[in-house]
């Protein structure tokens, strides 16, 4: 093979340990997040995913190994530097008590102001707009406080996306959020991934819907390794569900996108013949 190699991807973990104190969560962990990626990570509860997210965006110091951003050493970097190339929206977050809807996707500005510079119209712009586009701009003058939880998660969302980083890492983002908020989340993924060439790393829960929506899949398994990765449709199957996750399913073709759509086995209860009959089923 002759050819120049590809460019490496902006953000790359390689041979990770990941730890706290002493328990050890994640070793020999590597994964490359392709370059202007949907990439979607799916695995069992506990497997290592907040932990992998942190780590690739510098919350975590990994105890070997090292994360890769735009070429050099994350750790390298001046903090503000990171967080003008990369937003996290972690698992769980507290607001300051008391703060504003507005002040708190103000916040996400924060990287983006020098020393003795004041708010810039375009930093208003950019907050308005991230409020506009994740439903909260009629919250604005609200406390935190008193929102809904899927209010909040779309808050949080909000000044993630005010940070205005070509590369967004997504902890649970539909977390709280009824189904129609949960496909409006994703759309709006899917468009910063689409239409703004932005890279965005999301956890998901809903299979069905990572395969949907991912251009690159990470399915990781309990003990922090990675399972599979690749083009959804390549890597989903009965067999990997069932390693996984241990849920018998089927896989079939989602009707609307032809993505794979993972049905759940029903269980089956024993029949006074013998022959297990699925719950539910009606007998004829
Ligand atoms: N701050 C922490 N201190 C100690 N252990 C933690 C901490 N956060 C997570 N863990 C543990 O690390 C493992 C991986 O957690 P996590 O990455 O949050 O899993 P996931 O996001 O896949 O559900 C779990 O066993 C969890 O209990
Ligand atoms: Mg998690």
């Amino acid at each position: 093979m002759t050819g120049t190699p590809a460019p490496a991807a902006r953000l790359r973990a390689e041979n990770l340990t990941l730890s706290y104190d002493r328990r050890t969560v994640a070793t020999g962990l590597g994964v490359d997040i392709p370059d202007h990626s949907f990439t979607v990570i799916v695995g069992p509860n506990a497997c290592g995913k907040s932990t992998l997210l942190k780590a690739l965006a510098r919350m975590l110091r990994p105890k070997e190994g090292e994360v890769y951003l735009d070429g050099a050493a994350i750790a390298s970097y001046r903090t503000r530097e990171v967080a003008r190339r990369l937003g996290l929206l972690p698992q769980s977050s507290t607001a300051p008590g008391g703060i504003a809807v507005g002040d708190l996707v103000a916040r996400g500005r924060y990287p983006h102001q020098r020393l003795l510079k004041q708010w810039s119209a375009q930093d208003e712009t950019a907050v308005t707009e991230a409020m506009r586009r994740t439903g909260v701009l009629d919250l604005a003058g609200r406390p935190v406080d008193d929102l809904s939880g899927g209010q909040r998660q779309r808050v949080w969302l909000a000044m993630v996306l005010a940070q205005e980083t070509p590369v967004l890492l997504l902890d649970e983002p539909t977390t709280f959020l009824d189904i129609a908020h949960q496909v409006e989340v994703l759309d709006l993924c899917a468009e910063l991934h689409a239409g703004r060439g932005h890279t965005v790393v999301a956890v998901l829960h809903d299979l069905n819907q990572a395969c949907r929506y991912a251009t690159h899949l990470v399915v990781m398994r309990a003990g922090g390794t990675v399972a599979a990765e690749g083009d959804p449709a390549a890597v989903m199957s009965a067999g990997l569900v069932q390693d996984v996750f241990g849920l018998p399913c089927r896989i079939i073709d989602d009707p609307e996108t032809g993505t794979p759509l993972m049905v759940p086995a029903a269980p089956r209860r024993p029949a006074p013949g013998g022959d297990g009959r699925r719950l539910g089923t009606a007998v004829r």
